[in-house]
Protein backbone atom coordinates (compact mmCIF):
# COMPACT_ATOMS: atom_id res chain seq x y z
CA UNK A 1 0.00 0.00 0.00
CA UNK A 2 1.12 3.28 -1.24
CA UNK A 3 2.21 5.30 2.21
CA UNK A 4 1.57 8.79 0.08
CA UNK A 5 -1.38 10.97 1.89
CA UNK A 6 -3.84 13.28 -0.15
CA UNK A 7 -5.71 14.56 2.66
CA UNK A 8 -5.41 14.18 6.37
CA UNK A 9 -7.46 15.46 8.89
CA UNK A 10 -5.44 16.54 12.31
CA UNK A 11 -7.34 16.91 15.82
CA UNK A 12 -10.76 18.13 14.82
CA UNK A 13 -12.84 19.52 16.77
CA UNK A 14 -16.05 21.27 15.85
CA UNK A 15 -19.31 22.51 17.99
CA UNK A 16 -22.54 23.98 16.76
CA UNK A 17 -24.51 25.42 20.02
CA UNK A 18 -24.15 22.79 22.41
CA UNK A 19 -23.42 20.44 20.33
CA UNK A 20 -20.16 18.95 20.09
CA UNK A 21 -20.05 17.28 17.03
CA UNK A 22 -16.27 16.26 16.38
CA UNK A 23 -13.77 16.08 19.44
CA UNK A 24 -11.03 15.41 18.19
CA UNK A 25 -11.12 13.28 14.91
CA UNK A 26 -7.76 12.78 13.16
CA UNK A 27 -7.65 10.67 9.79
CA UNK A 28 -5.46 9.94 6.72
CA UNK A 29 -6.51 9.49 3.61
CA UNK A 30 -3.91 7.73 1.35
CA UNK A 31 -3.68 8.44 -2.18
CA UNK A 32 -5.75 6.55 -4.94
CA UNK A 33 -7.10 4.52 -2.20
CA UNK A 34 -11.03 4.61 -1.07
CA UNK A 35 -12.23 5.11 2.30
CA UNK A 36 -15.32 4.63 3.60
CA UNK A 37 -16.36 6.33 6.68
CA UNK A 38 -19.31 5.24 8.88
CA UNK A 39 -21.52 6.15 11.72
CA UNK A 40 -24.79 6.89 12.91
CA UNK A 41 -27.26 9.41 11.35
CA UNK A 42 -26.21 12.62 13.31
CA UNK A 43 -22.98 11.40 14.03
CA UNK A 44 -20.64 14.62 11.95
CA UNK A 45 -19.84 12.69 8.81
CA UNK A 46 -21.33 15.64 6.42
CA UNK A 47 -20.07 17.81 8.94
CA UNK A 48 -16.14 15.95 8.61
CA UNK A 49 -16.76 16.14 4.64
CA UNK A 50 -17.45 20.03 4.63
CA UNK A 51 -14.18 20.51 6.75
CA UNK A 52 -12.24 18.75 4.25
CA UNK A 53 -12.85 21.41 1.44
CA UNK A 54 -13.23 24.48 3.87
CA UNK A 55 -16.98 24.79 3.76
CA UNK A 56 -17.24 24.84 7.42
CA UNK A 57 -14.00 25.95 9.98
CA UNK A 58 -12.80 24.09 12.83
CA UNK A 59 -12.89 24.83 16.10
CA UNK A 60 -9.64 23.75 16.20
CA UNK A 61 -7.41 21.43 14.02
CA UNK A 62 -5.91 21.39 10.97
CA UNK A 63 -6.90 19.98 7.64
CA UNK A 64 -4.42 19.59 4.82
CA UNK A 65 -4.46 18.73 1.46
CA UNK A 66 -1.34 17.39 0.29
CA UNK A 67 1.18 19.66 1.47
CA UNK A 68 -1.62 22.61 1.62
CA UNK A 69 -2.96 23.81 4.94
CA UNK A 70 -6.61 24.19 3.67
CA UNK A 71 -8.62 25.55 7.03
CA UNK A 72 -6.58 28.64 7.14
CA UNK A 73 -7.35 29.35 3.51
CA UNK A 74 -9.13 32.82 2.52
CA UNK A 75 -12.25 31.58 0.37
CA UNK A 76 -10.09 32.90 -2.68
CA UNK A 77 -7.30 30.64 -2.30
CA UNK A 78 -9.74 27.79 -1.30
CA UNK A 79 -11.05 27.99 -5.34
CA UNK A 80 -7.97 26.90 -5.93
CA UNK A 81 -8.43 23.62 -3.52
CA UNK A 82 -11.66 22.95 -4.66
CA UNK A 83 -11.11 22.69 -8.40
CA UNK A 84 -8.65 19.64 -7.28
CA UNK A 85 -11.62 17.81 -4.75
CA UNK A 86 -14.80 16.84 -6.22
CA UNK A 87 -17.86 17.11 -4.17
CA UNK A 88 -20.76 14.67 -4.80
CA UNK A 89 -23.53 16.22 -1.84
CA UNK A 90 -26.19 13.91 -0.07
CA UNK A 91 -28.32 15.98 -2.26
CA UNK A 92 -26.88 15.81 -5.12
CA UNK A 93 -29.32 18.53 -6.86
CA UNK A 94 -28.88 19.16 -10.61
CA UNK A 95 -29.79 22.63 -12.12
CA UNK A 96 -33.11 21.87 -13.64
CA UNK A 97 -33.21 24.62 -16.13
CA UNK A 98 -29.92 22.74 -17.41
CA UNK A 99 -29.39 20.25 -20.05
CA UNK A 100 -27.59 17.06 -18.87
CA UNK A 101 -24.80 18.39 -20.88
CA UNK A 102 -24.74 22.09 -19.51
CA UNK A 103 -25.27 20.72 -15.79
CA UNK A 104 -21.66 18.73 -16.25
CA UNK A 105 -19.92 21.59 -18.62
CA UNK A 106 -20.94 23.94 -15.32
CA UNK A 107 -17.78 23.78 -13.10
CA UNK A 108 -15.78 23.49 -16.44
CA UNK A 109 -17.22 26.51 -17.51
CA UNK A 110 -17.00 27.86 -13.76
CA UNK A 111 -13.47 27.23 -13.69
CA UNK A 112 -12.44 29.75 -16.83
CA UNK A 113 -12.94 26.75 -19.91
CA UNK A 114 -13.95 28.72 -23.03
CA UNK A 115 -12.90 26.49 -25.46
CA UNK A 116 -16.72 24.59 -26.48
CA UNK A 117 -14.69 21.82 -28.44
CA UNK A 118 -12.82 20.71 -25.26
CA UNK A 119 -15.90 21.21 -23.33
CA UNK A 120 -17.79 19.10 -25.26
CA UNK A 121 -14.93 16.51 -25.05
CA UNK A 122 -14.57 16.39 -21.46
CA UNK A 123 -18.32 16.34 -21.25
CA UNK A 124 -19.21 13.38 -23.17
CA UNK A 125 -16.01 11.38 -21.72
CA UNK A 126 -17.97 11.59 -18.63
CA UNK A 127 -20.94 10.57 -19.41
CA UNK A 128 -19.56 8.00 -21.48
CA UNK A 129 -17.99 6.63 -18.05
CA UNK A 130 -21.19 6.78 -16.15
CA UNK A 131 -23.19 5.02 -19.61
CA UNK A 132 -25.44 8.25 -20.11
CA UNK A 133 -24.36 9.20 -23.85
CA UNK A 134 -27.70 9.40 -24.70
CA UNK A 135 -29.44 11.61 -22.29
CA UNK A 136 -27.42 14.76 -22.96
CA UNK A 137 -29.73 16.77 -24.16
CA UNK A 138 -32.14 15.95 -21.60
CA UNK A 139 -33.68 17.70 -18.71
CA UNK A 140 -32.59 16.45 -15.20
CA UNK A 141 -36.63 15.85 -14.46
CA UNK A 142 -36.78 13.66 -17.80
CA UNK A 143 -34.56 11.26 -15.74
CA UNK A 144 -34.76 8.33 -12.73
CA UNK A 145 -33.05 8.66 -9.66
CA UNK A 146 -30.75 6.78 -10.59
CA UNK A 147 -29.99 8.48 -13.79
CA UNK A 148 -29.92 11.88 -11.87
CA UNK A 149 -27.34 10.47 -9.42
CA UNK A 150 -25.00 9.31 -12.15
CA UNK A 151 -24.93 12.80 -13.74
CA UNK A 152 -23.95 14.41 -10.37
CA UNK A 153 -21.52 11.90 -10.19
CA UNK A 154 -20.12 12.92 -13.61
CA UNK A 155 -20.16 15.92 -12.66
CA UNK A 156 -18.72 15.54 -9.56
CA UNK A 157 -15.70 14.44 -11.41
CA UNK A 158 -15.88 16.73 -14.59
CA UNK A 159 -12.77 18.55 -13.28
CA UNK A 160 -10.85 15.20 -13.52
CA UNK A 161 -10.43 16.24 -9.38
CA UNK A 162 -7.08 14.34 -7.03
CA UNK A 163 -9.91 13.64 -4.76
CA UNK A 164 -13.70 12.77 -4.19
CA UNK A 165 -15.65 13.15 -1.70
CA UNK A 166 -18.97 11.16 -1.97
CA UNK A 167 -21.98 12.13 0.75
CA UNK A 168 -24.01 9.30 0.77
CA UNK A 169 -23.79 8.30 -2.48
CA UNK A 170 -26.55 5.35 -2.39
CA UNK A 171 -28.81 6.30 0.19
CA UNK A 172 -32.40 6.29 -1.14
CA UNK A 173 -31.24 3.82 -4.20
CA UNK A 174 -33.15 0.66 -4.89
CA UNK A 175 -30.41 -2.58 -4.46
CA UNK A 176 -29.58 -2.53 -8.31
CA UNK A 177 -29.19 1.04 -8.87
CA UNK A 178 -26.89 1.32 -5.71
CA UNK A 179 -24.89 -1.65 -7.09
CA UNK A 180 -24.23 0.61 -10.11
CA UNK A 181 -23.00 3.29 -8.33
CA UNK A 182 -20.88 1.03 -6.23
CA UNK A 183 -19.27 0.54 -9.42
CA UNK A 184 -18.81 3.71 -10.92
CA UNK A 185 -17.12 4.95 -7.82
CA UNK A 186 -14.73 1.91 -8.09
CA UNK A 187 -14.31 2.95 -11.86
CA UNK A 188 -13.19 6.38 -10.83
CA UNK A 189 -10.70 5.48 -8.58
CA UNK A 190 -9.15 3.28 -11.33
CA UNK A 191 -9.65 4.94 -14.75
CA UNK A 192 -9.31 8.70 -13.05
CA UNK A 193 -6.52 7.12 -10.03
CA UNK A 194 -9.20 9.33 -8.10
CA UNK A 195 -8.39 9.19 -4.13
CA UNK A 196 -11.78 9.05 -3.24
CA UNK A 197 -13.97 9.36 0.83
CA UNK A 198 -17.34 7.92 0.82
CA UNK A 199 -19.63 8.66 3.75
CA UNK A 200 -22.48 6.41 3.98
CA UNK A 201 -24.75 4.09 6.22
CA UNK A 202 -24.97 1.57 3.13
CA UNK A 203 -23.19 -0.95 5.01
CA UNK A 204 -23.42 -2.99 1.60
CA UNK A 205 -21.90 -0.30 -0.53
CA UNK A 206 -19.49 0.26 1.96
CA UNK A 207 -18.18 -3.46 1.95
CA UNK A 208 -18.23 -3.73 -1.65
CA UNK A 209 -16.13 -0.32 -1.78
CA UNK A 210 -13.64 0.21 1.02
CA UNK A 211 -10.01 -0.44 0.59
CA UNK A 212 -10.25 0.97 4.47
CA UNK A 213 -13.19 1.94 6.69
CA UNK A 214 -13.76 3.97 9.36
CA UNK A 215 -16.34 4.29 11.69
CA UNK A 216 -16.90 7.38 13.79
CA UNK A 217 -18.90 7.33 17.36
CA UNK A 218 -19.18 10.38 19.50
CA UNK A 219 -17.26 12.68 17.39
CA UNK A 220 -14.23 10.47 17.31
CA UNK A 221 -12.51 7.83 15.44
CA UNK A 222 -13.58 4.23 17.02
CA UNK A 223 -11.97 1.84 14.82
CA UNK A 224 -10.07 2.62 11.47
CA UNK A 225 -8.93 -0.41 9.61
CA UNK A 226 -9.53 -2.78 6.32
CA UNK A 227 -12.98 -4.11 5.69
CA UNK A 228 -11.56 -7.24 7.18
CA UNK A 229 -10.51 -5.75 10.75
CA UNK A 230 -14.40 -4.68 10.49
CA UNK A 231 -15.63 -7.89 9.69
CA UNK A 232 -13.26 -9.22 12.26
CA UNK A 233 -13.94 -6.84 15.10
CA UNK A 234 -15.02 -8.19 18.92
CA UNK A 235 -15.99 -4.27 19.77
CA UNK A 236 -19.25 -3.89 21.33
CA UNK A 237 -20.47 -0.81 19.51
CA UNK A 238 -18.73 -2.01 16.01
CA UNK A 239 -20.99 -5.10 16.26
CA UNK A 240 -23.73 -3.03 17.57
CA UNK A 241 -23.53 -0.63 14.39
CA UNK A 242 -22.69 -3.55 11.90
CA UNK A 243 -25.73 -5.17 13.09
CA UNK A 244 -27.93 -2.30 13.86
CA UNK A 245 -27.47 -1.04 10.15
CA UNK A 246 -27.84 -4.16 8.08
CA UNK A 247 -29.88 -6.63 10.05
CA UNK A 248 -28.60 -10.15 11.51
CA UNK A 249 -28.83 -11.97 8.76
CA UNK A 250 -27.17 -8.99 5.68
CA UNK A 251 -24.31 -9.03 8.65
CA UNK A 252 -23.85 -13.03 8.90
CA UNK A 253 -23.47 -12.61 4.80
CA UNK A 254 -20.97 -10.17 4.46
CA UNK A 255 -18.94 -11.72 7.29
CA UNK A 256 -18.44 -14.90 5.30
CA UNK A 257 -18.29 -13.28 1.97
CA UNK A 258 -14.71 -12.30 3.13
CA UNK A 259 -12.69 -12.05 -0.33
CA UNK A 260 -15.30 -11.70 -2.87
CA UNK A 261 -16.04 -8.62 -1.30
CA UNK A 262 -12.45 -7.47 -0.75
CA UNK A 263 -11.23 -5.31 -3.54
CA UNK A 264 -8.35 -6.50 -5.67
CA UNK A 265 -5.18 -4.38 -5.93
CA UNK A 266 -2.66 -4.89 -8.37
N1 LIG B 1 -24.42 24.20 10.00
C1 LIG B 1 -24.86 23.58 11.10
N2 LIG B 1 -25.37 24.29 12.14
C2 LIG B 1 -25.78 23.67 13.26
N3 LIG B 1 -25.75 22.35 13.46
C3 LIG B 1 -25.25 21.59 12.48
C4 LIG B 1 -24.79 22.16 11.26
N4 LIG B 1 -24.35 21.16 10.46
C5 LIG B 1 -24.54 20.03 11.16
N5 LIG B 1 -25.08 20.27 12.37
C6 LIG B 1 -25.37 19.26 13.39
O1 LIG B 1 -24.23 18.45 13.53
C7 LIG B 1 -24.60 17.08 13.75
C8 LIG B 1 -23.93 16.20 12.71
O2 LIG B 1 -24.51 16.45 11.44
P1 LIG B 1 -24.09 15.69 10.13
O3 LIG B 1 -22.64 15.76 9.94
O4 LIG B 1 -24.94 16.26 9.04
O5 LIG B 1 -24.53 14.19 10.45
P2 LIG B 1 -24.37 12.89 9.53
O6 LIG B 1 -23.36 12.02 10.22
O7 LIG B 1 -25.71 12.26 9.52
O8 LIG B 1 -23.92 13.35 8.18
C9 LIG B 1 -26.11 17.06 13.71
O9 LIG B 1 -26.57 17.10 15.05
C10 LIG B 1 -26.47 18.31 12.98
O10 LIG B 1 -27.73 18.79 13.38
MG1 LIG C 1 -24.87 13.41 6.34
Amino acid sequence: MSAQIDMRAVNLHKHFGRRFVLRGVSLDFPKGLITVVMGASGCGKSVLLKHLVGLLRPDRGEVWFGSTRVDTLSERELGMIRRQIGFLFQQSALFDSLTVRENIAFPLREHGMKDEKLIEQRVMRMLDLVGLTETCDQMPTELSGGQRKRVALARAVVLEPRVVLYDEPTTGLDPIRAEVINELILKFSDALGITSIVVTHDLVSAFRVADRMVLLHEGKVLLEGTPEDFRQSTAKFVNQFLKGEVGPDELARIRASGESNARAHP
